[in-house]
């Protein structure tokens, strides 16, 4: 999430920084909107998506010059203007796509956003920047939930290839002595992401981390290390040398752009659709320009060859979207809408999840406005109540069929229940996260839940595949929720009573100070949370498909050749963190998993005619059915 205000622009004076960045010239390997000729007839990987993990694994397996790739991405390519190069200014509204929920009746039916980016580089373009990994203890949940492989053990090596890691300047490192103190052995120096601190930060953020400790929250001086718990400075993904923002735009695809011929990016254009063959194996997938904003009898569809495999990169927002327009998904929801199932999917869109966030409003006469959004404090639940025991005992005696449908897939149960035991052991943990308190040094102080049991669903409603999706968070559908909703109410305001803090003279304007009973709170929170903390994941899960899942332990799409989904709605359980860091450790593991299969995978040539039309003719209606 940003933390971004106006006055971050007074900021940015203060931290000296250049507003000149030039307009880099559209990259040569780019393909033109309208000129479909330039595509080759076949590339061995179709990536749906140029976004975060999209360009990661395009720029990975285009290191072989013998492999061709080919990147479909429904936003244009970023001329590094505004907030997407220089941090706290403004990100224009043309690299997002944003959405909002329906109705939510845990939020007294207002709707949420949904945050998604429409750029090449996606999400890591438009987003806070804040780089932090979720605890050992969250990865290692992914292993137990049957996905070997996927340990924190296993991940860290890809973290470290993502990422060069800068220390913090000299005068920052003084003046934070104790607070940031990098373990270098954790950290990539090599590699594509620049991960380095902010030169400047007001004085007032000492008291942060003084007053955390004055209530016995100690702080971590290296979050990033799988111990991702207490009051934390920590890095953002941006260049050291100049302070300018490193998105994987910059770090993927830039530096290859003009260099790989068998990297072949092609922008706004969305695709409508993933072609299976007999065998049910991916060959190819359908896509129309971005400004074909619903789809007649004349929309010209464009087919793209995969003779290996296509890779799903979309987001998860749109990656479950994508696969239901493809009849692979829940079989009554495709029915309904006169789709062929062609694989009964039911976890496609299922197990949605993202961290319900609260924005306290407090007044400081010495309030400072500022733009980075890394000075945070990560809380287990025995560090938010005393109580965490009883906390944990009520949400295992909820019964999980009370919060899905009734005719819900037994998979979804079974696989929500398996999570459910998993989460509530993170829940007990000193080393796992449940809250994040993010503050500025302004009049705003962040709070988020960060392992939520509710559970949310995507669900396409219209066969036109350039309608958006329906996006359903359910937040707060189980109870337990909104109890550490409270409790993290009450955390903020006790870290606020500390003395450090009360230095700094705040009063609580929002809420307010009269809010104080259970109930009050909850009607408040009711009233004022939203439903996300921009950290969209779980919708495409990794997990058993005899617990609903999407993906084997490989990404591999259930039920089908030569698909793999590497977005983050990969993710079976969201980590107690903000998600770029993690999405580009999947994507670089990802990419090794796409590479060591290789051989196991030899290139089909296609030989048949998809169910849509050759490229350049036009859309029917009923061939995306
Ligand atoms: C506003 C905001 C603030 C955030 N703040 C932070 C933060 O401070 N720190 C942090 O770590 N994380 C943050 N995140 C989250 C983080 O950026 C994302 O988790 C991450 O970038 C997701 O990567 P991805 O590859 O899954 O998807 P994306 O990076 O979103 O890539 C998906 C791409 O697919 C494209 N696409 C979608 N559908 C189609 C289609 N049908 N055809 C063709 N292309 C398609 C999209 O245009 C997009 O470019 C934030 C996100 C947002 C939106
Ligand atoms: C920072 O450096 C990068 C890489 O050299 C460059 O692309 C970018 O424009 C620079 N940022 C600013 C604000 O000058
Ligand atoms: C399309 O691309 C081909 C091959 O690069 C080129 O010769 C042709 O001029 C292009 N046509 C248009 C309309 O841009
Ligand atoms: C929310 O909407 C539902 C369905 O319309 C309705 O039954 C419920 O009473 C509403 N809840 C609130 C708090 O308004
Ligand atoms: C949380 O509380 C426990 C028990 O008081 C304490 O030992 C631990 O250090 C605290 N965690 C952090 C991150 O401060
Ligand atoms: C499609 O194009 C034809 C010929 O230009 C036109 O008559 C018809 O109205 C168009 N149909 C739609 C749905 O746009
Ligand atoms: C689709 O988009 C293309 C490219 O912008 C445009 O030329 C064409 O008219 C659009 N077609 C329809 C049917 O909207
Ligand atoms: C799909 O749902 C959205 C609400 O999210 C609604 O606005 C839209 O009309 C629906 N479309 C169809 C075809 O039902
Ligand atoms: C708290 O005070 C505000 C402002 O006077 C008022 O609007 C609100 O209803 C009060 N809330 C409670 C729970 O007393």
């Amino acid at each position: 999430m940003a933390f971004v205000t106006r006055e971050a622009l007074l900021a940015l004076a203060l931290a000296s920084l250049s507003y000149s960045a030039p307009l880099i010239p559209l990259a040569p390997r780019a393909v033109a909107l309208d000129n479909v000729s330039q595509l080759r007839p076949e590339y061995d990987y179709v990536v749906i998506g140029g976004g975060t993990s999209g360009l990661v694994v395009a720029n990975r397996l285009t290191e072989d010059p013998t492999i061709n790739v080919l990147v479909i991405e429904h936003g244009p390519l970023g001329a590094q203007d505004g907030g997407t190069a220089v941090p706290g200014l403004p990100v224009p509204d043309r690299y997002k796509r944003d959405y909002v929920s329906v109705p939510q009746p845990g939020l007294n039916n207002r709707t949420s956003p949904v945050y998604t980016a429409a750029v090449v580089g996606g999400g890591t373009v438009v987003n806070g920047m804040f780089f932090n990994r979720g605890s050992a203890a969250d990865y290692d949940a992914w292993e137990k939930l049957g996905n070997p492989g996927w340990g924190w053990n296993d991940l860290l090596p890809y973290f470290i290839k993502s990422e060069t890691f800068t220390s913090p300047s000299a005068d920052i490192a003084a003046k934070y002595a104790g607070v940031i103190s990098p373990e270098m052995s954790v950290h990539g120096t090599k590699g594509p992401v620049g991960s380095s601190f902010s030169n400047y930060q007001y004085p007032i953020i000492k008291n942060f981390f003084r007053g955390w400790n004055a209530i016995g929250l100690a702080t971590q001086p290296e979050p990033n290390g799988g111990d991702a718990n207490g009051a934390i400075y920590g890095p953002i993904s941006a260049m050291a040398k100049n302070q300018s923002r490193d998105d994987a735009s910059d770090a993927y695809y830039r530096p290859v752009a003009g260099l790989r011929d068998n990297f072949h990016l092609i922008t706004e254009q969305t695709v409508t659709k993933i072609n299976l063959d007999g065998m049910k194996r991916a060959n190819s997938v359908n896509f129309v320009a971005r400004s074909n904003t619903t789809m007649t009898a004349n929309t010209t569809v464009t087919t793209a060859y995969a003779t290996r495999e296509v890779i799903l990169a979309a987001g998860a927002p749109h990656s479950p979207q994508v696969l239901q327009l493809s009849g692979i998904g829940p079989k009554d929801l495709l029915s309904s809408l006169g789709i062929e199932t062609l694989v009964d999917l039911p976890g496609v869109g299922r197990n949605f999840q993202d961290q319900p966030s609260m924005f306290l409003q407090f007044t400081c006469p010495m309030t400072i406005p500022y733009f980075s959004g890394s000075i945070v404090a990560y809380i287990p639940l025995q560090n938010m109540t005393s109580n965490y025991l009883q906390v944990i005992d009520r949400a295992a005696a909820v019964d999980p069929e009370s919060l899905f449908p009734a005719d819900c897939d037994p998979t979804i149960l079974a696989g929500y229940r398996a999570q459910r035991d998993l989460i509530l052991a993170l829940y007990a943990s000193a080393h796992a996260t449940v809250q994040e308190v993010a503050w500025a040094g302004g009049n705003t102080v962040s709070n988020a839940l960060l392992k939520p049991l509710s559970r949310g669903v995507i669900t396409i409603n219209s066969t036109d595949p350039t309608a958006p999706p329906v996006f359903d968070y359910r937040t707060f559908s189980h109870p337990t929720d909104l109890d550490t909703a409270v409790l993290s109410i009450r955390k903020i305001r006790e870290w606020m009573a500390s003395a450090p803090m009360q230095e700094v003279g705040p009063v609580e304007t929002y809420p307010g100070e009269n809010v104080t009973s259970d109930a009050d709170l909850v009607a408040a929170i009711r009233g004022f949370a939203t439903s996300t903390w921009a950290h969209p994941v779980g919708s495409c899960s990794m997990m058993k498909r005899e617990y609903g899942g999407v993906l084997d332990p490989e990404l591999r799409v259930y039920g089908v050749e030569g698909l793999r989904v590497v977005d983050a709605s990969m993710m079976p359980m969201i980590v107690g963190s903000h998600t770029s860091s993690t999405v580009y450790a999947v994507a670089e593991k990802a990419a090794d998993i796409i590479k060591a299969a290789q051989n196991a995978t030899p290139r089909h040539s296609h030989s048949w005619q998809p169910p849509g039309p050759p490229p350049g003719q036009t859309f029917q209606p009923e061939a995306q059915q």
